[in-house]
């Protein structure tokens, strides 16, 4: 084992933090390869630690967005912003959230001044910084609820934005409390106690709705929803 892999003893002992090497990240992300080249297919990881899943992820949807989208800046950015807005990860420990947040954004500004060169925009950096913001969250997984400085439980439940381009270049971002999102469905007998992330899974819970394009369905309700907005002003909306 590397020692890249294990911060201390004692956050081993009290997170089972061990970090994993590159060589397993990539051949576990082998297993859903078409998953992590598709631009907008959305990943929770859910001890996310500093980020190598994620790290990853983000490399290879980035790359796919160079494949398809060379020719022209405008849109390289556009995509590759919805790539930023795909990526989702919790942690218990602050210092790895804000690492694997500073990470991710590395990586994401390293491919976009390589493509976009002189027409970079800040407003559109400072949205990306926005959003891993609200999409790597410190938290606790099991409980799903957030946690305080000591790592310990709030009364607040985890609160992820789910981000819809619509529109040549707006964004619609809608909140939604993940034990909202991750809850059961009593009558569904197929039910696999699987995350469906932002995707229909009916519930008989309060917090569902029925799905306005399918009234036989039941969709996750949102806490809030925001009005489309230009995605490279995202970060004013709150
Ligand atoms: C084995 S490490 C894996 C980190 C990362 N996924 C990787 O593969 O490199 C486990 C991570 O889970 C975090 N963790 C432990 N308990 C947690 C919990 N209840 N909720 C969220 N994260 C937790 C730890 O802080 C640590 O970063």
């Amino acid at each position: 084992m590397t020692e890249r892999q294990v911060k201390s003893k004692q956050r081993v002992a009290d997170h089972g933090e061990v970090f994993t090497a590159q060589r397993e990240v990539n051949a576990m992300l082998d297993l859903v390869k078409q998953e992590t080249e598709r631009i907008d297919s959305r990943f929770l990881e859910p001890a996310c630690g500093d980020g190598n899943f994620l790290a990853e992820i983000l490399r290879r949807k980035l790359e796919a967005v160079e494949a398809r989208y060379k020719k022209s800046a405008a849109d390289y950015e556009k995509y590759a912003v919805m790539a930023a807005t795909s990526i989702y990860g919790v942690d218990i420990l602050q210092d790895n959230v804000e690492e694997c947040r500073r990470r991710l954004f590395a990586i994401w500004d390293e491919a976009y001044a390589a493509h976009c060169k002189g027409e970079c925009r800040d407003e559109v950096r400072d949205a990306v910084r926005y959003i891993l913001e609200r999409n790597i969250l410190c938290g606790n997984a099991l409980t799903l609820k957030k946690v305080n400085a000591a790592g310990e439980d709030t009364a607040e439940p985890i609160i992820f934005s789910e981000w819809v381009f619509t529109g040549k270049s707006s964004v619609r971002r809608s909140d939604y409390r993940l034990d909202v999102l991750m809850n059961e469905n009593p009558d569904e007998s197929n039910y696999q106690g699987q995350l469906s992330l932002f995707a229909d899974e009916p519930s008989g819970a309060d917090n569902w709705m029925i799905d306005p394009d399918d009234p036989n369905k039941s969709i996750p309700k949102p806490v809030k929803v925001f009005a489309p907005v230009y995605y490279w002003v995202v970060q004013y909306s709150e």
